[in-house]
């Protein structure tokens, strides 16, 4: 077993692995797919979710290897330790806890000895009625009129889950129905651009902004936040922000010196990471206030399922387990330092960019949990599509390039069905097609033997041959409801943890981020004094001197 301060690179397991790539090797999917007892092992049923890893250049062999490895990370352990609430993220000191956001009424979960479950309902009761006075008109805006739109405001893990739930949820009928004449956008970028898209066509007397930032001190969000203030207070003076605008944060005293009523303040709290913060007031707020809390409710409990399913459900037979310790195998042993996530849906088209944030930003580090350096590479390069559009954009290199083991995710039955008469298929068999076949060529390809007796011509044979031998695997969801929405969520976040108990790193910190923050306050305070006291460029590279030079001499912006 490692220590906790030992490498899992050093350990028994990690060279067991190590030595069983050379077997793996000398394998092809081809025939690996031939043994249905091998396939059969390999697929995974939960909750009317169905796994298939039978596409995963493993054996049998292979599977218990990476529980080895589970055994020596102490996953279990690791796991239990989250769920008990201990300061797993040490380099911030807390809890992560996310999984509380979401566990029922009843459940007991501790941090620093406290049930934090009840504060938890606290705060969706309090979402459940105010979305309810929103949605209803009875909370009305200073010249009495509904407020029908919602603009969230917000970055980053604060932004990237929320959109993508609500793009899951914009076809679900029942969604669909519960979110009729209402509208909801996001802005982020700090990009004045977005915040001409988001205001494009809206009315300040109808719209209700919700300022959403766990630290409340982002650039960016902050700026924004002023932005609307302005957008709001031009049109309907200073008193309209306390009709008009909300907060998410963990600091409330920096909502209230804001400006923003502590009383319109939906708070979460610090063992809750950002990029893990969609089932925090964070997503269920604005997406409350669209779909109504009923519907929010069920994505919740989807997320619980895979909650309960992951803290007791025994390695071998655990989804996200499985997930994590297969991604670890791809880029720890067989090299692949990618991933394309690839929904077969348009509804799940921001779930690439949430799961980058979610894992990149988790698994991205350069040292263990206890500071030493490693000696080998942690996370993969995550990005994706909705299929079968990445069919037509990437998928060449993956067919014929280089390797990238690919995320295939189909939904059993569409939220929007279209048959056509005379059609051979609905639309979406024809979608789901797609979704079956792509991953056989992946693991079968071509062989020039294949193509020599289609009598293709043998200067095209190269260029038509198909290696073949490509990792995939898919999840089959039964629809794309709310709820199932939710367990996906929880199964990808799950997954980035256990890779990273796994590589001994820390998932639930982020110190990546800070040194282009600090080094954009320096550039910051150099365009104000260049702008309003004509002060020269100072202390930058040739580089940065050049470019800032050329930008402050030809820009045009607004005087201040
Ligand atoms: O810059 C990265 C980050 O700190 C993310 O981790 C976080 O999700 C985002 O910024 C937004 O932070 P906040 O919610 O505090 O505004």
């Amino acid at each position: 077993m490692a220590s906790s301060t030992a490498l899992i690179s050093d350990t028994e397991a990690w060279k067991d692995l190590k030595g069983h790539v050379e077997d793996i090797k000398k394998t092809h999917l081809r025939d690996l797919m031939t043994d249905a007892n091998r396939c059969q092992s390999m697929m995974m049923e939960f909750d009317g979710l169905l796994l298939d890893y039978s596409r995963q250049r493993a054996t049998v062999e292979t599977v218990d290897k990476l529980l080895n490895l589970a055994k020596a990370a102490q996953l279990t352990e690791k796991i239990s330790r989250m769920f008990n609430g201990e300061h797993i993220n040490s380099t911030e000191n807390r809890s992560v806890l996310h999984v509380a956001l979401r566990a029922p009424k009843d459940a007991v979960i501790k941090a620093d000895g406290k049930n934090v479950v009840p504060e938890v309902w606290n705060v969706l009761d309090k979402i459940k009625e105010f979305s309810e006075k929103i949605r209803s008109g009875s909370w009305v805006g200073t010249t009495g009129k509904p407020l029908k739109d919602v603009i969230a405001i917000g970055i980053g893990g604060s932004f990237l889950g929320p959109l993508f739930v609500h793009t899951a949820l914009q076809t679900d009928p029942e969604a669909l129905e519960s979110a009729k004449g209402r509208q909801l956008r996001f802005l982020a970028n700090i990009d004045p651009v977005d915040v001409a898209r988001n205001i494009n066509g809206l009315n300040p007397e109808t719209t209700l902004v919700v300022v959403v930032s766990k630290t409340f001190t982002t650039a960016e969000t902050m700026l924004n936040a002023r932005t609307l203030r302005e957008w709001i207070t031009a049109a309907l003076g200073a008193s309209a922000v306390a009709k008009h605008m909300v907060a998410v944060s963990t600091n409330l005293a920096l909502v209230e010196k804001f400006g923003i009523d502590p009383n319109n303040a939906f708070a979460f709290w610090d063992w809750v990471g950002g990029r893990y913060s969609v089932c925090s007031a964070v997503g269920v707020l604005p997406l409350s206030l669209q779909y109504g809390f009923s519907v929010v409710e069920k994505f919740l409990k989807g997320a619980s399922s895979i909650d309960q399913h992951f803290q007791s459900t025994p390695i071998e037979k655990n989804i996200p387990v499985l997930l994590g310790l297969l991604s670890v195998w791809n880029v720890s042993f067989l090299g692949y330092p990618a991933r394309a996530i690839l929904p077969y849906s348009q509804a799940l088209e921001k779930f690439a960019p949430h799961i980058q944030q979610v894992s990149m930003e988790s698994n991205g580090k350069g040292v263990s949990i206890d500071g030493l350096p490693l000696p080998f590479e942690t996370g993969e390069i995550d990005f994706g599509e909705p299929g079968t559009n990445g069919q037509h954009s990437f998928y060449q290199l993956i067919h014929q390039g280089r390797v990238i083991p690919c995320d295939f995710i189909g939904i059993v039955k569409s939220q929007q069905p279209v048959y056509l008469k005379g059609e051979v298929v609905s639309n979406h068999d024809e979608l789901m097609s797609n979704f079956f076949a792509q991953p056989d060529a992946l693991a079968y390809g071509k062989t020039p033997e294949q193509l020599q007796k289609e009598n293709v011509s043998e200067n095209l044979i190269p260029h038509k041959t198909f290696s073949g031998n490509r990792p995939s695997l898919s999840l089959l969801l039964p629809e794309l409801t709310a709820y199932n929405v939710g367990q996906l969520l929880a199964i990808y976040e799950h997954r980035v943890a256990v890779q990273g108990f796994v590589w001994g790193i820390n998932s639930f910190d982020q110190w990546g981020v800070e040194l282009g923050k600090v080094l954009a306050t320096h550039v910051r305070k150099q365009l104000h004094s260049s702008r309003t006291q004509g002060t020269t460029l100072e202390g930058f590279n040739y580089s940065t001197t050049t470019l800032l030079k050329r930008y402050l001499e030809t820009s045009s912006e607004p005087q201040m």
